[in-house]
């Protein structure tokens, strides 16, 4: 079965409707045939300040919110990336192959610092070496993400063309898999910019109270004229809208297009907060669940952990090997 491997971080706690339309929701389906790796990559969290106490309280939040959105932890592994030490220490290695220029030019890493101007940490600037690390132990044939990983993907396969090149073949060419019609959700108060939550005004959170969402939903911003249309580039809030719709509902946008005509917009942002209201709310109940026995997530993350280090362990000793570096005896 060929491999998937990827990654979610846990710094805000609640995953939002991009991260799970985005990702999450090909790494569940993508469970099913494949050999599937999905880690709560926390040692990429701490390339900003966090809170000891909330990023350990958002690291399980996290995995809980996996497992309710249908991560199998029989068919899939689970794990949390800072369980398996491999993940830093080939992060080094693969350090010492990127060039400076090549890392300057990772765009989210410009955003970002460009963002937190007073405190950019040289982890900032490493975080997608450590991300092809992660991807590379695996030998990881796909790996599900959404639009705004291409480069570090990209980066990955460079980094492992390069290894193999230098030092003889290492690491298996990863391949981006992104779902072209969710790869990009788009803000609900400004549709031109992608939802994320470091830019937070129109992010729907999968935790917060159903009724808030409803309301950001109902208060999206849509576009000029009344028909409701799928245009990208003329209407791109309803667009986006439909898309959400769609995904979440399983009918088609055509289905959705053909459903609303002559209706407004008012029409379909309350019914899509009802869609997701009624999408969420078990999820949600099914996050408390997994939360009231942390010290059974805890033995679903360590066991997880333990069959990553088995993969990921022959990986880094034969890149060790490979390199030069003494086995020790
Ligand atoms: P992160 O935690 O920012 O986001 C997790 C996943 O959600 C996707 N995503 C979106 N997709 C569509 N529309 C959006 N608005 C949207 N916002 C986020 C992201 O593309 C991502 O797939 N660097 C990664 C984490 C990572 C990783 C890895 C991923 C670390 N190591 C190894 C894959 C493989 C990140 O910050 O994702």
């Amino acid at each position: 079965r060929p491999r998937v491997l990827s990654g979610i971080q846990p710094t805000a706690g609640s995953f939002h409707l991009g991260n799970y339309l985005g990702a999450v929701r090909q790494w569940v389906s993508l469970q099913e045939d494949h050999d599937a790796f999905y880690c709560v990559v926390d040692l990429h969290a701490i390339t900003v300040e966090q809170d000891p106490k909330l990023l350990r309280q958002n690291t399980r939040v996290s995995a809980a919110q996996l497992l309710a959105l249908g991560i199998d932890p029989e068919r899939s592994t689970l794990f949390v990336q800072s369980h398996v030490p491999e993940h830093a220490q080939l992060g080094w290695i693969m350090q010492c192959l990127t060039g400076f220029g090549e890392a300057s030019r990772m765009t989210q890493f410009k955003d970002k610092s460009a963002r937190n101007e007073s405190s950019v940490g040289v982890g900032l600037f490493t975080y997608p070496i450590l991300q092809a690390a992660d991807i590379l132990l695996y030998q990881a044939h796909y790996v599900p993400v959404g639009e705004d990983q291409r480069q570090h993907l990209e980066l990955t396969r460079d980094l492992a063309g390069r290894f193999n090149s230098r030092y003889g073949k290492n690491f298996r060419l990863p391949e981006a898999y992104i779902v072209k019609d969710t790869a990009k959700i788009f803000d609900l108060q400004d549709p031109t910019a992608k939802m994320s939550k470091s830019v937070p005004g129109g992010v729907v959170e999968l935790l917060e109270d159903t009724k808030k969402s409803a309301k950001k939903i109902r208060s999206a911003v849509t576009d000029t004229g009344r028909e409701i249309i799928f245009d990208v580039e003329n209407k791109p809030g309803v667009s986006n809208l439909l898309t959400i719709y769609s995904a979440l509902s399983g009918r088609s946008v055509d289905d959705l297009v053909t459903a609303y005509d002559g209706k407004g917009y008012g029409d379909l942002k309350k019914d899509l907060g009802e869609v997701f209201t009624e999408w969420v709310t078990p999820i949600q109940a099914r996050v408390a669940e997994y939360l009231d026995d942390p010290a059974e997530l805890d033995k679903v993350l360590a066991r997880g952990a333990e069959h990553a280090r088995e993969v990921a362990s022959v990986t880094l000793r034969r890149t060790y090997e490979k390199i030069g570096f003494v086995a020790p005896v």
